[in-house]
């Protein structure tokens, strides 16, 4: 069967992170992709979720410098060469591997977050908090309680932000647009209060969960890194037991 449109696009989209910085992108097109992030699902249809559209080249430094600090300090520094080179076993290029490497141990890889025109960055970055409170804890009946039924769910709104955010970025490919969805400033709690206090997010009761940035590809890139195949990724009623097309 041939991909529709839809996977198509889903299969095209890449992590994009070298940008056209001669072309910026319009508020109209920003709207339009946050605009599709909201028909995601979300828990009782809650919208757990706020973004901010950075186009503040200060702040946008501010975010991408702590991506390049925090990458420095979990490539270069905790993550042993070895585990690197098997991570990153799917380069066949020897030449391609090191210089990925060099860019991962040196931050460098990140500094498309700081929006830099002369690095090629993106030109905007969107800030994507959900809300901590949603279902499970929010709600009047089920606050202190542990949950109905010992069941509480703060982490539908990290789902439901994550669900967002893949229609963001997929909204951004159906509209010629590279994005590429990046976390790693955001990992650690000292990160996430900094981006907090500089960009005014409410927390805890609000979280900054991801960021996407968006703007045009400077070059092509359709090649990702491989994919798992359903039959390595999926089981037929019980683990373990292979699923596959072929009944
Ligand atoms: C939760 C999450 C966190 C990610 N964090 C980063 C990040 O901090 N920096 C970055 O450049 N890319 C980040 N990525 C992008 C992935 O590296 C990328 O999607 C993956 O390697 C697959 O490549 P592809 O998107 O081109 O298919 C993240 C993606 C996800 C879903």
């Amino acid at each position: 069967m041939e991909d529709n449109e839809t996977i198509t696009i889903i299969k095209s989209r890449r992590a994009i992170r070298d940008y056209d910085t001669s072309k910026d992108v319009s508020d109209e097109l920003i709207y339009r992709v946050i605009e599709a992030g909201g028909y995601a699902p979300s828990a009782e249809n809650q919208q757990p979720w706020r973004v901010i559209v950075v186009r503040d080249k200060k702040i946008q430094e501010f975010i991408g410098q702590i991506a390049v600090d925090r990458t420095v300090q979990l490539f270069g520094r905790a993550t042993p060469r070895q585990e690197l080179e098997r991570r990153l076993s799917y380069i066949e290029s020897k030449v391609s591997l090191e210089r990925t490497i060099d860019i991962l141990v040196t931050g460098q890889r990140f500094e498309y977050i700081k929006g830099r025109p002369e690095t090629n960055g993106a030109p905007v970055l969107l800030v994507l908090a959900v809300d901590q409170t949603h279902v499970g804890n929010s709600q009047a009946t089920l606050r202190g309680t542990g949950g109905v039924f010992g069941w509480s769910s703060p982490r539908h709104a990290v789902v439901a932000g994550g669900m967002m955010m893949q229609n963001m970025a997929l909204a951004a490919t159906s509209l010629g647009l590279g994005s590429c969805v990046s976390s790693v400033q955001l990992d650690h709690f000292d990160d996430v209060r900094a981006v907090c206090e500089k960009l005014g997010i409410p927390d805890p009761h609000w979280v900054p969960i991801l960021c996407l940035t968006l703007g045009y590809p400077k070059f092509e890139r359709t090649q990702g890194p491989p994919r798992q195949t359903p039959e390595e990724i999926a089981f037929l009623n019980r683990w373990g037991q292979p699923f596959s097309k072929k009944r």
